[in-house]
């Protein structure tokens, strides 16, 4: 039997109810209301499996980028299975505590890490993380000085610009030389020579990540291969091999007709480089391979249900006006992106295209143009955005002073919220007059 397409999954019609890993999404939304996030453990947990499976054979950490979806229970719940976690900010350094994720799981990321955060990350859980990723000599220099200050030493990778291009959107492109991400070969190199300048500094790693939703392997075996170089011309440098190396996140998933590539050929292709029988594991053990996936496991382990407020008719379309908004889910009209969307119940009959668009007021606030679904479908009904799992609720704001949706996560064919709806005293948190 074929397999279904990635958004579809763990979503499917029982009867005419469309169900979520087995519980009817109407169940859900009659309890916290429109419009609300909801997961899939089992999606989160399956993907999360496939990727230990298929990396069975080395010695792995699969770090969880928190920016793809940062809710707690979510991060709890990942952590709990085995994963770290990739975070880029003080706030997520903080939501891994809470999450009671430990120090030698994470890896901190980012291009503008500030003094108090690289503190924070060297006395996390007070034994501190387990790697930074570095962006640049100058950050090379903060980070240790902070951690001289501390009386720590702090472990790092460097983030290596592979000027390879991911051929995805470009503003999720950051492999490209012209890109602010990451430190070029040559510069790269001049700092393992200088590396005894950097009193606090341990050198263990090489850290790439090339882009987002990556449809193709092309460009990281591209990458991979000019990684397994590097390594080897700084351990030239630096007299003993490095211990790691970070590839980063990045494999795409299907949100539409594009199919993305399985976990099992991203980790095929992990292995062909790096894993048992290669040179490069030859060269460099004991050796541990990071990885740092957000979309591929949170993306399609989540929908947006929102409820169809109004039908607007004009000569040339027809508008279906719905409660969520771009505030909520800004991906269509950031990066033009496709997002799936059916009807909580299965409506037969003729179809007709619509453009769905929500109450922020933007033209862009629009989920989808000239959409097909059913000609039938009614003001009160609710629809599910698909594929809403990763860099949904994460991105979502206030604008237009719109309280952001509650969160509820499925396991074990139960549902429970893990954050409430917004009040309007949370919008005013912090204002004073
Ligand atoms: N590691 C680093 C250093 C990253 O910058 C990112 C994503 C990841 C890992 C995870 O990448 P993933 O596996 O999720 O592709 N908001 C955009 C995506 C931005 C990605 C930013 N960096 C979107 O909605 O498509």
């Amino acid at each position: 039997m074929p397999r279904s397409p990635g958004y579809l999954q763990h979503v499917e019609y029982t009867g005419s109810e469309l169900t979520f890993s087995g519980v009817k999404l109407v169940e859900i939304a009659r309890h916290t209301g429109t419009p609300v996030y909801i997961y899939s453990g089992d999606a989160l947990l399956n993907s999360l499996r496939e990727f230990q499976d298929a990396l069975a054979a080395v010695d792995h950490l699969i770090c969880f980028a928190v920016k793809s979806n940062s809710n707690i229970a979510i991060l709890k719940l990942l952590g709990k299975a085995g994963a770290g976690l990739d975070l880029v900010s003080g706030g997520e350094l903080y939501r891994a505590r809470q999450a009671g994720v430990a120090g030698p799981a994470i890896v901190f990321s980012g291009v503008g890490k500030t003094k108090d955060e690289i503190a924070q990350a060297l006395t996390y859980a007070d034994s501190g993380i387990f790697s930074f990723n570095v962006e640049s000599a100058a950050e090379l220099e903060t980070i240790n000085s902070v951690a001289r200050e501390l009386g720590r030493k702090a472990a790092i990778a460097l983030r290596f610009n592979p000027d390879v291009d991911a051929k995805t959107h470009p503003y999720v492109s950051t492999g490209l030389k012209k890109n602010k991400f990451g430190v070029h070969r040559s510069e790269i190199l001049e700092i393992a020579r200088r590396l005894n300048e950097f009193d606090r500094i341990a050198l263990k790693g090489i850290s790439i990540h090339i882009g987002s939703q990556l449809v193709s392997l092309g460009p990281l075996g591209d990458a991979f291969g000019r990684v397994t170089n590097l390594c080897e011309e700084v351990n030239q440098i630096l007299g003993n091999p490095l211990s790691f190396i970070d590839l980063g996140g990045g494999l795409g998933i299907q949100y539409g007709n594009k199919k993305a590539p399985s976990i099992r050929s991203y980790c095929s292709l992990v292995l062909k480089h790096f894993g048992p029988g290669t040179a490069f594991s030859r060269r460099n053990s004991p050796f541990r391979i990071l990885i740092e996936p957000g979309r591929v496991l949170a993306g399609n382990s989540g929908v947006l249900v929102t409820e169809l407020l109004y039908r607007k008719r004009r000569a040339k379309k027809e508008f279906l006006i719905v409660d969520s908004g771009m505030n909520d889910l800004i991906r269509p009209a950031l990066y033009g992106s496709h997002h799936e969307l059916l009807p909580l119940k299965k409506v037969s009959g003729p179809r007709t295209k619509y453009d769905i668009v929500g109450p922020v007021c933007e033209t862009s606030d629009c989920f989808a143009q000239a959409r097909s679904l059913p000609t039938r479908i009614q003001p009160g009904d609710l629809i599910a955005i698909l594929s809403a799992g990763a860099y949904g609720f994460s991105m979502a704001s206030n604008y237009n002073s719109r309280p952001r949706p509650p969160e509820v996560l499925i396991e074990n064919g139960r549902f429970r919220v893990i954050r409430d709806r917004e009040k309007y005293e949370d919008l005013l948190r912090g204002e004073r007059v």
